[in-house]
């Protein structure tokens, strides 16, 4: 039943004496009324921050951005070239909603020859992003009322596709002492007799921590004897830094699992919405089911051009790019760590760095609008990722080029001899 609450009434504007409101919707009566799941989905409060950088560059400051969470490169040239051929060929209709089979094949062959593990066409569905894959995992996996693991801190999203479906997202608590790695014990804590399945990613976001073969194992063994689903979030694989393998899939050895994963990160393509999901055999048809009614199909010429991103000029492209974000992270986090600020995890993968500001004297919230506002550099503080030790962390994209890396670095220096900070614990 819609309760009395979820009815807002937004503000007059000119529009609405037309009967439209300030978003340009038409009204019922003189109200909208909002589904009551939207008191449960959070907005990212790093936006306000955005706006603030926004408003500053447009006074003609030069703002530092270390909040932006897709890369800075455009996507690679024979990528944008094959869209380009892709849209004069006429690739501009629905496609099957699991994706071109040509698409599949291609997601396929990359597991094996890239990867090593066999994952076969037929179980890949390709998706409208790794949003797109949430979106049709929850509606999959989820009955109202079920619970959903999710790791705090993690990508924020995650819980609001739990409850968009009706059900419920539940924290597991990951420790900076930890590593910002999953514990069993932590994890036999956190599941409840309703708890369906558990999400985790790795590399991870915000923490860029990178789980090793043995603890998911582990981690996929409790699971496995709990009755749950495993769902891995490997949007940012080939973006690792540690030791070989560099690029890695927990598809291998670990039966029932579930991958998700997306063009956007390692192959640069955010903005083409193109992701994937592998699934069981079993799950294919249900899945195929609500991917029609849900989405009709992935694009087309964003999966025409993705056949381009496993050429191997392509794949020159990424690999050079994946070098230069490691450079990057080296020169970002020996900076940081320069100045007295503290990295949690290993911070191996992605292109974040999950630092402790608490040696500034501030909270991160703080930190981040004062690190804005006196010194045009925007970074994402904690609380937009969780709210375990949240206040104490700052998320650092290093998504930017080395000379504006080299900026934010001095800029950062000058704003905690201002604070005189490095003295006190927030
Ligand atoms: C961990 C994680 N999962 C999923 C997504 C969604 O990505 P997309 O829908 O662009 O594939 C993001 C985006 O930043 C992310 O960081």
């Amino acid at each position: 039943m819609r309760s009395g609450k979820a009815k807002m009434r937004l503000s007059p504007s000119p529009g609405a004496a037309r009967g439209f409101n300030a978003l340009g919707m038409q009204e019922q009566g003189d109200r909208i009324v909002v589904a009551d799941r939207l008191k449960s989905i959070a907005p990212f409060r790093v936006m306000e921050l955005m706006k603030r950088a926004a408003q500053l560059e447009a006074q003609g400051c030069r703002v530092v951005h270390f909040e932006v969470g897709e890369p800075d490169f455009n996507t690679a040239e024979p990528i944008i070239e094959a869209g380009r051929r892709a849209l004069l060929d006429g690739h501009t209709k629905y496609t099957h909603a699991l994706g071109t089979e040509a698409l599949r094949e291609a997601l396929s062959r990359d597991y094996r020859q890239r990867l090593g593990v066999a994952v076969p066409a037929e179980r890949i569905v390709v998706t409208a992003g790794a949003s797109g894959g949430l979106l049709l995992l929850s509606a999959l996996l989820l009955n109202p009322g079920d619970g959903l693991l999710v790791t705090d801190p993690g990508y924020p999203c995650n819980a609001a596709f739990a409850r968009i479906v009706g059900g419920a997202a539940q924290p597991l608590a990951l420790w900076a002492s930890a590593g910002y790695l999953p514990q069993v014990d932590d994890l036999a804590a956190a599941w409840r007799p309703n708890t369906a399945g558990l999400l985790l990613a790795s590399p991870a976001n915000p923490t860029g921590a990178v789980m090793d073969r043995a603890r998911l194992a582990e981690v996929a063994g409790f699971v496995h004897r709990a009755g749950g689903f495993l769902i891995l979030d490997e949007i940012y694989q080939g973006l690792t830094y540690g030791p070989p393998p560099t690029a890695d899939t927990g598809l291998r050895g670990n039966d029932g699992l579930m991958a998700l994963n997306s063009f956007s990160k390692y192959f640069g393509m955010t903005g083409w919405r193109l992701g994937w999901v592998v699934v069981p055999e079993a799950l294919v048809a249900p899945i195929e089911r609500l991917a029609q009614n849900l989405f009709i199909s992935p694009s087309s010429v964003a999966q025409q051009a993705a056949l381009a991103a496993f050429s191997p000029e392509a794949m020159a492209i990424h690999e050079a790019r994946r070098r230069h974000f490691d450079a990057r992270r080296r020169q970002l986090l020996g900076g940081l760590e320069a100045l007295g600020l503290r990295a949690a995890a290993a911070a191996e993968g992605a292109f974040y760095l999950y630092m402790d500001v608490s040696s500034s004297g501030l909270d991160s919230q703080e930190f981040c609008w004062r690190l804005i506002n006196e010194f045009q550099v925007a970074a994402t503080p904690g609380i937009d990722f969780g709210e375990r030790e949240a206040r104490r962390f700052v998320r650092f994209a290093y998504t930017t080029d080395d000379e504006s890396i080299g900026l934010g670095l001095e800029r950062i220096g000058k704003a905690l001899e201002a604070w005189g900070g490095l003295g006190g614990e927030a």
